[in-house]
């Protein structure tokens, strides 16, 4: 994960042929100064082919080097660029500006801002340790007792599809940052922390589901959930998240 924080080489900007000038309004805010939260908005020549997250890297190449985000693959992998794009969640390296561009004589302005729920430590920048405290509470490893196996630990394909969905996550956080519960209560564990518990009580090698099910029974755990959907709609892995919290709700009030 890279925190894009230091000023790059201002260039003049480049203008390509073929692209639309977008205005990009940019929630700013740093310790560094005293002008508290702000917005900033830049005029950005965007092609077809850009996804927003170089709409991003444009403005501090050429505009304003001192913007600050983070990412990394650049493909939708790491979940390091979770930020709040015209008011929904969104990874910036997935948004593809085509699906966006207006027609004719349209124009098009976009905002973008820090996620909610986590503090922010510069501009589209939060501080993600409450997240992973909550992620890591839930126990996200496997969980067996005896002798280490000689060989590996079989499974049934029906079994490993038991929670393949969940498998996919990639601590994004666009789920947790995107619950109405979480951003009025962070103690909550949040949709993320549940869908990685998840992924390892129904795994049928894992002894740990017992453990993990107390856990979730907490107070801040998932019956807090109000079944709003949000976390789902936010996913960008397609997980189906508000399923995969009721799957974690039925299995403590009946069994796994
Ligand atoms: S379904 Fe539950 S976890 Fe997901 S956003 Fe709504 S309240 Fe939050
Ligand atoms: S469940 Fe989806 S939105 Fe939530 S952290 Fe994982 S990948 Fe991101
Ligand atoms: S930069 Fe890795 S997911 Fe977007």
């Amino acid at each position: 994960m890279t925190a894009v924080a230091e000023p790059i080489t201002q260039k003049p900007a480049p203008v390509p042929e073929g692209s639309v000038m977008v205005t990009v309004k940019v929630a700013r805010f740093s310790t560094e100064n005293d002008k508290g939260a702000y917005w900033d908005s830049f005029q950005v020549p965007v092609l077809p082919t850009d996804r927003f997250l170089n709409v991003l890297i444009y403005i501090k190449s050429y505009l304003d080097g001192t913007l600050t985000f983070r990412r990394s693959c650049a493909h939708g992998v790491c979940g390091s660029d979770a930020m709040r794009i015209n008011g929904v969640n969104r990874l910036a390296c997935k948004v593809l500006m085509k699906d966006l561009l207006p027609k004719g004589d349209k124009t098009l302005t976009m905002s973008v801002e820090p996620i909610r729920g986590l503090p922010v430590e510069k501009d589209l920048i939060v501080d993600m340790e409450p997240f992973f405290d909550a992620f890591r509470a839930v126990k996200p490893y496997l969980m067996t007792s005896g002798n280490e196996p000689t060989r590996e630990r079989i499974q049934s394909q029906a079994d490993r599809a038991r929670f393949d969905d969940t498998t996919k996550c990639i601590l994004c956080a666009c789920c947790t940052t995107s619950c109405p519960v979480y951003w009025s209560d962070g103690s909550y564990f949040g949709p993320a922390a549940i869908v990685n518990a998840h992924r390892f009580i129904f795994d049928s090698r894992d002894e740990g589901a017992r453990e993990r099910l107390d856990i979730l029974n907490d107070v801040e755990g998932v019956w807090r959930c109000r079944t709003t959907f949000n976390c789902t709609d936010a996913c960008p892995r397609g997980i189906e998240v508000t399923k995969a919290i009721q799957e974690v709700k039925r299995a403590l009030l009946f069994t796994r």
